[in-house]
């Protein structure tokens, strides 16, 4: 039984002073149940700082529309699918990506290098006059000078997350370079790999 769903149901026995057990009760027995009373409300700083735990790369999105190129930094991406290739990143429905991608329907993913803090924080808001000259054009789309990895994709399709947006897309291009190492963010902090004594 799923215990920690708020909002979700699940079928419970209408007899509640009956222990179940594991028995399937019959269809005609079970009632729907919410779990909204029972579930302690999850505290919103606990949680980011508990997903904190788990250590990422750190990549920019961009995208191109009739307004320009733009660029932001998300460290929630994944690979999803081989066969066929496909990916997700989980954007803030605040964000001003949104409204680009669901226009242009392509975006590239630029896993950022080692030395790439500074572009991480420009592309978090944080704008750094400092950097300039910053995209090269690859499949149409503005792509990041430096990047460890460029995976190019069609917007495949959107899920709505709670306050984020979950974008699917089919990787069509990639682009890597070998020797490049990842920039990581762990712990609200950017870090990186630590080297071996051998190297
Ligand atoms: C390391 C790091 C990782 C981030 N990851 C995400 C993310 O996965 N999803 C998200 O919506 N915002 C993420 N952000 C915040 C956005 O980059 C930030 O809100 C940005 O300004 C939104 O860009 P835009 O509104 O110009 O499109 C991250 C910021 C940093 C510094």
């Amino acid at each position: 039984m799923p215990a920690n769903r708020p909002n979700e149901f699940c079928y419970l026995s209408a007899d509640m002073a009956r222990p179940t057990g594991s028995t399937l009760l019959p269809r005609s027995d079970r009632i729907p149940v919410s779990y909204t009373a029972t579930v302690p409300a999850i505290d919103p700083r606990a949680f980011r700082e508990c997903c904190g735990s788990f250590a990422t790369g750190v990549t920019v999105i961009t995208t191109h529309t009739s307004e320009g190129d733009h660029g932001m930094t998300v460290s929630a991406f994944m690979s999803v699918s081989l066969d066929p290739p496909l990916i997700a990143v989980s954007l803030d429905r605040r964000a001003k990506m949104l409204p680009r991608l669901k226009v242009s329907r392509r975006f590239a993913v630029n896993i950022l290098s080692q030395g790439m803090k500074a572009h991480a924080l420009h592309f978090a808001g944080r704008s750094d006059e400092r950097l300039m000259d910053l995209f090269l054009s690859s499949q149409g789309l503005p792509v990041l000078r430096g990047a460890a990895a460029v995976i190019t994709a069609d917007l495949m399709q959107q899920v709505e997350a709670g306050d984020h947006v979950l974008f699917l897309g089919h990787v069509r291009h990639l682009i890597r370079d070998s020797a490049a190492t990842p920039l990581l963010f762990h712990a609200g902090q950017f870090n990186s790999l630590a080297t071996r004594p051998d190297d």
